[in-house]
């Protein structure tokens, strides 16, 4: 049965919920003031703590306070006269799970401590190493819990089978090739070879003869016949990533060996048939590179017969945890899982996550690194988030998922949402600001108006 404190200065009270909720079986402490409360919280256990704000010499906020840093796991409501509602919002916002008005209904209260405990009990499941196993795997390796993220599982399943190219697009980080991955691993090609490429990787001069591969005195240096990657790929998928590295003058080669499925070596006069699925991947909007005529219209459309996007993380926030226990259950590899307190959940929750999931993992790597106590505490997390969390609670919540708060007017509500997504073009465009512009189709001068230096900073 959960185990509930009970501080307050007042003996009447203490011995009345001392016997409400006794007669609910549930086990009951007393503390008659918030420092006597602390000094049990340190020594015990508690699911529970049920704590007036009145009270001398440490009064609740100072406890709730304590408790929140001490035991983030335990769940706080607070008493409150009518008199101190405000101070028991102030207490919600500090993390209180709920107030009880002075005087109260017993049925009233037996309920939201029901309600309390139920919620510390829901979240300390999923926090902790118990739910790891239920975990959400989607598809193959793609964890999936957001339903952006289930539609782009939907999308592989559907189109891994099938014949065509696919394009496939996100930020950096975003897992662009987990999904080539898996639209390999449920294709019928499963069997062949799955080679990703990286396109910006190989240097101008010699990416035609890695892809077609050459013949022997093609050029200086090559003294003998070589295999290039369509002919390495042969039953299986090619990945093309970061395609829109490809040279302009190689991008016919490409669409010819796409189209007719031939391709010819560097140096060779014989066209030969290559049997690949091409995949392909882009951090760059090829729309975009076509209009500035740096990428071929043809290529592109032979590309993007399909195309998936993956949305960045900080638009999916509900990945966040399955991700995080995802990348725990990685590294521990059937070792004892650690919990994680709510605290840590509310600041990846928060956090903007710029380099998406690669990102959250490099995080979690770092708070298994750092563990304290064998558990994820926030002292494991790396400082960035901390100093982000601090400097912006709430930002995830207001801005996002664009929730009802008090006193934010339609225009402020806007106004966080354009530079939200002004900050999100200048990240993509590498902080060119006169680029972003030119996405954006406003002037360079609107940009830096509706966004001042200072705050593209302040991430
Ligand atoms: N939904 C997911 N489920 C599980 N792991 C994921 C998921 N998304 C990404 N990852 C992991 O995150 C890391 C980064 O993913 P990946 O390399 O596929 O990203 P990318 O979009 O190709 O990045 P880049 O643009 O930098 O090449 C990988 O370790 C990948 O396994
Ligand atoms: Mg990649």
């Amino acid at each position: 049965m959960a185990k509930i404190l009970i501080a307050d200065d007042d003996p009447t009270i203490l011995s009345l919920l001392n016997k409400i909720l006794l007669s609910k079986g549930y086990e009951v402490h007393l503390a008659e003031h918030g420092g006597v409360a602390e000094k049990k919280l340190k020594s015990e256990q508690f699911d529970l703590l049920i704590s007036d704000i009145k009270m001398e010499p440490v009064d609740g906020m100072q406890l709730l306070r304590k408790t929140r840093q001490m035991r983030p796991h335990v769940g706080v409501i607070m008493l409150t006269a009518y008199a101190t509602v405000a101070t028991a919002v102030e207490a919600m916002k500090e993390g209180a799970f709920d107030y009880i008005p002075k005087p109260f209904k017993i049925d009233e209260l037996l309920e939201t401590v029901k309600r309390a405990l139920d919620y510390q009990k829901s979240i300390s499941e999923q926090v902790s190493g118990n739910s790891h196993i239920e975990q959400k795997k989607y598809f193959g390796n793609i964890v999936a819990e957001s339903d952006q993220m289930i539609n782009v599982c939907e999308m592989v399943k559907r189109v891994a089978p099938t014949k065509t190219t696919i394009m496939i697009t996100g930020d950096s980080g975003t897992g662009k090739e987990l999904v080539a991955e898996a639209a390999h691993a449920f294709s019928a090609r499963s069997e062949g070879p799955f080679l990703p490429v990286n396109c910006a990787a190989l240097p101008e001069t010699l990416i035609e003869s890695e892809l077609f591969g050459h013949t022997k005195g093609a050029f200086t240096g090559a003294s003998a016949n070589k295999e290039g990657l369509f002919e390495a790929a042969k039953g299986g998928t090619l990945f093309l990533d970061e395609i829109n590295s490809i040279p302009h003058g190689l991008q016919s080669k490409l669409l010819r060996a796409i189209q007719n499925k031939k391709i010819r070596k560097v140096g060779g006069i014989e066209e030969f048939e290559v049997d690949v699925r091409i995949l392909a991947a882009s951090n760059r909007n090829l729309e975009t590179m076509v209009k500035e005529g740096s990428f071929r219209e043809d290529l592109f459309y032979r590309l993007s017969v399909i195309s998936i996007d993956i949305p960045p993380l900080k638009q999916r926030p509900e990945d966040i945890l399955p991700l995080a226990q995802h990348f725990i259950a990685l590294e521990v590899d059937g070792g004892e899982f650690p919990t994680m307190d709510n605290a840590v959940l509310s600041i990846l929750q928060n956090y903007t996550w710029p380099g998406n999931v690669r990102e959250l993992q490099n995080v979690i790597q770092h708070c298994l690194t750092f563990l304290s106590d064998g558990k994820i505490t926030k002292e494991t997390l790396p400082s960035k988030l901390i100093v982000s969390y601090e400097e912006n609670p709430g930002a995830q919540s207001s801005a996002l998922t664009g929730e009802f708060e008090k006193g934010k007017s339609l225009k402020a509500f806007l106004r966080a949402k354009e530079k939200e997504y002004l900050k999100t073009v200048i990240d993509t465009m590498g902080g060119d600001k006169a680029k972003a512009a030119k996405e954006l189709d406003i002037s360079l001068a609107t940009l830096y108006r509706k966004m001042p230096e200072g705050e593209q900073i302040e991430d």
